[in-house]
């Protein structure tokens, strides 16, 4: 667990590369530095960052406008600039009570800013791999009360954690939501992708920068989530998940998975 009194600028952040990415100024030249040499290595990544935005979108839309759930907690939320999840849900229900949470302390202190007079959201800081940081928390309290039914969003985190500690995340969540609450997730992996040159280079390009990426085949990721379930839409390539059946897709080779996932 990384402690909270530490900010760290020799290295990069996954979610202020993110929002460079997005066209946000909340990142700092070692960001646009990391992001401008994964961009030479995978140019489509440039597509797949607002690919990735669309995807939590849409399972944002799902929680509130189809299961018309009033409170969310979103994990590993990186910077809230841009159609995040705040912006979703309250363009369809202004009264949604969303809990965002980051690791990185520069995120948190940036995103706290960002979102100074925005009603109905906090912000706090978190290790996903201890999510009781969330759940035992003031602001928790305040927004749900005893009412557990919750949508949580999980996306582009889960290659970031260790096994360990993603299960441990997932079963403490399992038993602390009502029944009827989902949880979206998006992942990187891919059985198919795991031997590419480019996702190697990927690889080491993260791992220079103090980034190590756990790239899982689609069983192991979904028994990390044990014992939620995957909701009848089934498990989506790359980020699908949700999107009309007219919808064009992409045939590019799997280098991520989307899936809803619930509490029966
Ligand atoms: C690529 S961004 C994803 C942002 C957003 N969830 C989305 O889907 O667009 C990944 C974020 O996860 C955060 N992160 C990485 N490991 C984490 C952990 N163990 N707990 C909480 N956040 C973490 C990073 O700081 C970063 O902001």
């Amino acid at each position: 667990m990384v402690s909270r009194g530490h900010i760290d600028l020799t290295k990069p952040s996954a979610g202020r590369i993110q929002d460079h990415l997005l066209g946000g100024t909340h990142n700092f030249e070692i960001d646009r530095l990391m992001a401008s040499r994964l961009k030479k290595i995978a140019p489509i990544m440039m597509e797949n960052v607002f690919a990735q935005r669309d995807l939590l979108g849409r399972g944002v839309t799902y929680f509130v406008r189809e299961l018309g759930l009033k409170q969310i907690i979103d994990f590993g939320s990186s910077l809230p600039t841009c159609n995040n999840t705040h912006q979703v849900a309250h363009a369809i229900d202004p009264s949604v009570r969303i809990i965002y949470s980051d690791i990185d302390l520069l995120t948190v202190r940036y995103s706290r800013e960002i979102l100074v007079n925005v009603a109905n959201v906090h912000y706090l800081w978190c290790d996903a791999a201890q999510p009781e940081t969330v759940l035992g928390s003031v602001e928790a309290k305040e927004f749900f009360g005893d009412d557990h039914r919750v949508g949580i969003c999980f996306t582009l985190l889960a290659h970031f954690m260790k096994s360990v500690d993603l299960k441990h995340a997932a079963r403490t969540l399992y038993e602390w939501a009502d029944p009827g609450s989902h949880m979206i997730v998006l992942s990187m992996g891919g059985s198919e992708w795991l031997s590419d040159p480019i996702l190697q280079e990927i690889l080491a390009q993260n791992e220079k920068m103090g980034i190590d990426l756990k790239l899982r085949n689609l069983d192991e990721l979904l028994s990390m989530f044990a014992p939620w379930e995957v909701t009848e839409h089934g498990v989506a390539n790359n980020y699908s998940w949700g999107l009309p059946p007219d919808a064009p897709r992409s045939h590019r080779p799997t280098r991520a998975w989307s899936f809803m996932l619930h509490k029966k």
